[in-house]
């Protein structure tokens, strides 16, 4: 069996919405000491919706395959489920990670958390 799937090829590849958004009202960056991945999210949300996410990923390809596959499963969904995006759910949503890989989507999740704080944390102000 191949060690990467048809998908994590697929939006290693060919990333989803790669880049900076500059009129993001959420931002976070996150990063693996271990490897030393930084990702980097950016949320644009309007009436409690992602209307559109960006991300810039200095990573490894499993990483840049699960940020793509993460800004995918929240694009145009509601802030409560971006919420509640678990890394299994990326990894699941590439057809799998191969173990040693699976924090690669931890950092998805722990980028859009961040992002959705920093929304939450200008909201309050
Ligand atoms: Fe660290 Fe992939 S090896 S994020």
């Amino acid at each position: 069996m191949a060690l990467y799937s048809e998908k994590v090829m697929d939006h290693f590849r060919n990333p989803r919405n790669v880049g900076v958004l500059e009129d993001a009202n959420g931002v976070g960056t996150v990063g693996n000491a271990k490897c030393g991945d930084i990702m980097k999210m950016y949320l644009k949300i309007e009436d409690d919706i992602v209307k559109d996410v960006k991300f810039e990923t200095f990573g490894c390809g499993s990483a840049i395959a699960s940020s793509s596959m993460a800004t995918e499963l929240i694009k145009g969904k509601p802030v409560e489920e971006a919420r509640k995006l678990t890394n299994q759910a990326v990894a699941e949503a590439l057809d799998g990670l191969p173990d040693y890989k699976m924090h690669c989507s931890v950092l998805a999740q722990e980028a859009i958390e961040a992002a959705l704080e920093d929304y939450e944390s200008k909201q309050e102000k």
